[in-house]
């Protein structure tokens, strides 16, 4: 879906994730040409339908790619200890190379102590606490899916980042955070001068009017609105809610009235995200084989 009587360029996640997609398909191929096999396990915790809809989803994608998937599929009333134990014998199976815990678990367990017990070079989304302090000290690991796809999207559509101002609104931890780390790195693709702001900082706008690149990381539907993004700059929407199957996006449509280029409503960021998972678990495969 596009904006409707907008002048704002768009910038698509679609073709950002074919690209990244197809250097992963390229790198399972040599993997599997040295005899490894690159596997992806996925958990499932409870009987939530959309949790197992994403997953049967990323295992399609996973086979279509050439990774093979163990999954195991707990019930909603397993304990803290039962899913410990099966991140445990994951960590244990050198055949499994990377682990995803499809989130949101329920509401009983804590997914941040399970990530803790995950070993570090199998976790794929890049939130175990190790490899957000690799990333903050820019040492090679997983990366956050959805930061690393942002910074990939801005670099595949020829959005200068380097030496520019990047405005991210929210500091959580799977996505404002991690951005602002990550942009800030010296590197091509990122080296911009990067400000945070959130709930600390009541007149927000006023660093967002200023932002040439203003990124959303908030979760509030219509929370950025036009007075709020500088005429020309380029806004990403990456803060989502869901209310049930519908998608509320942080960046109100109207503000393609007044940006230089915008994500789409849909297909923005979220394939992106999803892309780098895999990338991660290639790169996690090829990590522990030495090949590739
Ligand atoms: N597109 C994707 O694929 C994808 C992937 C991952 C996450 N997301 C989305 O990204 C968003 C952020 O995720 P997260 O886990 O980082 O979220 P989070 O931990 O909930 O953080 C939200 C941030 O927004 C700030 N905030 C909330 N209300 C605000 C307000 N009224 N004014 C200013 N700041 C406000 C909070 O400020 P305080 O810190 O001061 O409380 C916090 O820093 C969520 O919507 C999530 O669904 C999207």
């Amino acid at each position: 879906m596009s904006f409707s009587g907008t002048s704002a360029r768009l910038l698509p996640g679609g073709p950002v994730a074919e690209r990244v997609l197809a250097g992963v398909a390229a790198d399972v191929a040599v993997l599997r040409a040295a005899g490894v096999t690159p596997a992806l396990a996925t958990v499932l915790v409870g009987d939530d339908d959309a949790s197992a809809g994403y997953i049967r989803i990323k295992q399609r994608q996973a086979a279509e790619l050439g990774f093979v998937s163990a999954h195991v599929h707990l019930p909603a009333s397993a304990s803290q200890a039962d899913l410990h134990a099966v991140l445990a014998d994951f960590n244990a199976d050198r055949d499994v190379h990377a682990v995803l815990v499809q989130y949101p678990i329920p509401g009983h367990l804590d997914y941040d102590r399970a990530l803790q017990v995950l070993d570090p070079d199998k976790d794929v989304d890049g939130l175990h606490p190790v490899n957000m302090g690799r990333l903050a000290l820019g040492q090679p690991g997983p990366l956050p899916c959805t930061p690393a796809g942002i910074e990939a999207l801005l670099a595949f559509h020829g959005v200068p980042v380097a030496g520019r101002e990047v405005v991210i609104l929210g500091r959580g931890a799977t996505l404002g955070r991690p951005l602002a780390m990550l942009l800030a790195q010296k590197r091509p693709t990122a080296n911009a001068a990067v400000t945070v702001v959130h709930t600390g900082v009541a007149d927000w706008p006023r660093y967002t009017r200023r932002a040439e690149i203003l990124v959303a990381a908030v979760g509030v539907p219509g929370i950025v609105r036009p007075e709020h993004v500088r005429p020309g700059a380029v806004v990403v929407g990456g803060g989502v809610r869901y209310e049930g199957r519908r998608l509320l996006p942080d960046v109100d449509e109207s503000c393609a009235e007044v940006a230089g280029a915008i994500t789409p409503r849909v297909g923005g960021v979220g394939p992106t995200t999803v892309a780098m998972l895999f990338r991660n678990a290639v790169r996690a495969a090829q990590r522990a084989s030495g090949v590739g």
